[in-house]
């Protein structure tokens, strides 16, 4: 879709309400798979806000992307039952195979790589998603065989 009409229409049916920005934002994404640069403008001004507290806002909650993501979207969950379970070493190692830090685009192109806070499966942690799907108990093998398995 035309990203322009998609955000018009979304200001159209949103900007009214009270609290309007984060449903903008969580419909922008929805709808683009991350919220363009392009459209802050456009949400200050229906919101009479600046388009700093509208960037601001968009950096703050890390579910937001500012470019659209990759073929693949890994995120590896940064909460805490992860963490003690060896979630820096899975990012570490993550990091390394795709040859890119977290919010970035691997090497090859084909996947994202994001912090995600929790699914759900602290008893089987450190615990991720790849393009929506949950996997459990994740060790540096486990993490190759199942990208090897998505391609890129
Ligand atoms: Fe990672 Fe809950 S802390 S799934």
């Amino acid at each position: 879709a035309d990203a322009s009409a998609v955000v018009r229409q979304v200001l159209a049916q949103r900007a009214g309400e009270p609290g309007a920005l984060l449903p903008i934002l969580h419909d922008l994404q929805d709808a683009l798979g991350h919220v363009p640069a392009q459209s802050l403008a456009a949400i200050a001004d229906a919101l009479n806000l600046s388009r700093a507290e509208v960037h601001g806002v968009v950096t703050y909650y890390h579910h937001f992307r500012a470019e659209p993501a990759a073929r693949h979207v890994v995120q590896i969950c940064r909460a805490e039952a992860c963490q003690a379970m060896g979630a820096d070493a899975l990012v570490a190692h993550a990091q390394q195979h795709l040859g890119c830090a977290m919010h970035g685009t691997s090497k090859d192109g084909a996947f994202t790589l994001e912090p995600v806070f929790c699914l759900g499966l602290c008893a089987s942690s450190p615990a991720m998603m790849l393009d929506d799907q949950p996997h459990a108990r994740m060790t540096p093998q486990a993490f190759d065989a199942l990208l090897a398995d998505a391609g890129s």
